[in-house]
């Protein structure tokens, strides 16, 4: 950019800061949870833009595109140095083309396109972060065509974490473009409290890892199994917290990269009943039909997706096994029988002796009053009615999902 230019965008960057102190998130972009797919999970800083391009083009012959998935999100180490101006770069050898190049690539698959940054002076991986730069670089993403940030809470020493957000949140506005905005701070500043003006979904936990149910320490912070991100959702209390336009993220997927497919299978279902953002971090470029089959699920999608907008909630946990419902539009329900144990378990339901209430949302199906018909989500077949009690064995690490409908 010539010098001209660069005083230009400067003055305006200025001006969108004064101007625009508490410039509102962009709205109407998070009415369900998010879809698409994010880069760390699977290939934490080994990313470059044949990575980004190959994968957009999976999204879209697996058939994840048709199925909801959007964004396309780089997460750390696509970053460069910063230009003579402070404008910060691509790192020239993984991104040669540049940002511009790679949205523009992104967007003509009918994709749209994320982009990671921190709140402190360096991400987690190292690289230059946007404390003190939040202007410029919101501008910088809006001339890329960026359509999404996931920003993160490393290096920020003794920031305030609402402020830090807000910041950029205002920044984003002031930049022209509307870009969805994750907060990435884990939740040890209870962002469910504060973030929902501010951002379109935060981190309700640490990271997330491939494991069913462990907890891996890295010295002073921990990744944790899908099992206890679940139990974390529930001991926070988190659900009151969510409704469309902001949501709890209970972290990208790791479907497609647990032990076994009945892992995943799990995995997804609990994510959906969950209400979570569905943001894919396996290599889609070369997941098994399995993995696709239950990525592109479009029943267990539309349990996710669903325009009601409230998490599910487990009725019943005992013995490694749990019960869980969601309410959904139009009086209907989501149920999953969640088997956490390393052995199959045989499950009876008696519908008509459960009392299921939502305390929250104040819904109830009422089972003594009303039959539902049954809809197995996975099997992608109907299976009875609540009339009779429902008497299903659950394979190991692995869960049973229904939809109940009304005639
Ligand atoms: C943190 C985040 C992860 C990932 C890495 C990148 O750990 O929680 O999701 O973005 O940083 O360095």
């Amino acid at each position: 950019m010539n010098r001209l230019l660069c005083a230009l965008a400067l003055t305006l960057v200025a001006s969108g800061a004064s101007a625009q102190d508490n410039a509102p998130k962009a709205v109407g972009l998070a009415l369900t949870p998010p879809m698409g797919w994010n880069s760390w999970n699977t290939f934490a800083c080994d990313i470059d833009e044949d990575l980004i391009r190959e994968t957009a083009d999976a999204m879209v012959s697996s058939g994840m595109r048709d199925a909801g998935y959007t964004y396309v999100n780089i997460d750390d180490c696509w970053h460069g140095e910063r230009d003579e101006n402070g404008f910060i770069q691509p790192d020239p050898q993984r991104f040669p083309s540049g940002m511009k190049a790679l949205a523009d690539y992104v967007h003509s698959q009918g994709l749209k396109i994320g982009i990671y940054s921190d709140a402190g002076i360096k991400t987690c991986a190292g690289r230059p972060g946007s404390q003190g730069y939040e202007y410029q670089d919101a501008l910088q993403y809006a001339r890329w065509g960026i359509d999404y940030l996931k920003y993160d809470w490393c290096n920020t020493e003794s920031r305030n974490a609402p402020e830090a957000y807000r910041t950029m949140r205002n920044a984003l506005a002031a930049s022209g473009r509307d870009i969805f905005f994750s907060i990435c701070e884990w939740g040890d500043n209870q962002p469910w409290t504060w973030g929902k003006d501010i951002g379109h979904m935060w981190r309700t936990s640490g990271d997330i890892i491939n494991c069913w149910d462990c907890v891996v320490s890295h010295g002073n912070w921990n990744s944790h199994g899908v099992m206890r991100i679940v139990d974390m959702q529930v001991e926070r209390g988190l659900r009151v917290h969510a409704a469309p336009g902001h949501w709890n993220d209970p972290d990208m997927m790791e479907v497609g990269n647990m032990p076994t497919t009945n892992e995943d299978r799990a995995h997804f279902a609990m994510w959906a009943m969950l209400h979570a953002p569905l943001i894919a971090g396996n290599d889609v470029r070369t997941m098994t039909d399995a993995t696709r089959d239950i990525l592109t699920n479009e029943e267990v999608i539309a349990v996710d997706q669903d325009p009601l907008g409230v998490e599910g909630f487990p009725h019943k946990r005992a013995g490694g096994v749990e019960i869980w419902f969601k309410p959904l539009a139009d009086g209907e329900w989501a149920m999953a029988i969640l088997n956490r144990n390393d052995e199959p378990e045989a499950v009876t339901f008696d519908w008509v002796e459960e009392d299921v209430e939502d305390a929250f949302s104040q819904n109830r199906p009422h089972f003594d009053q009303n039959t539902y018909a049954i809809r197995d989500l996975f099997r992608h077949a109907d299976a009875g009615t609540t009339a009779q009690p429902l008497a299903v064995t659950v394979p190991a690490r692995d869960v049973m999902m229904v939809r109940l409908t009304r005639p």
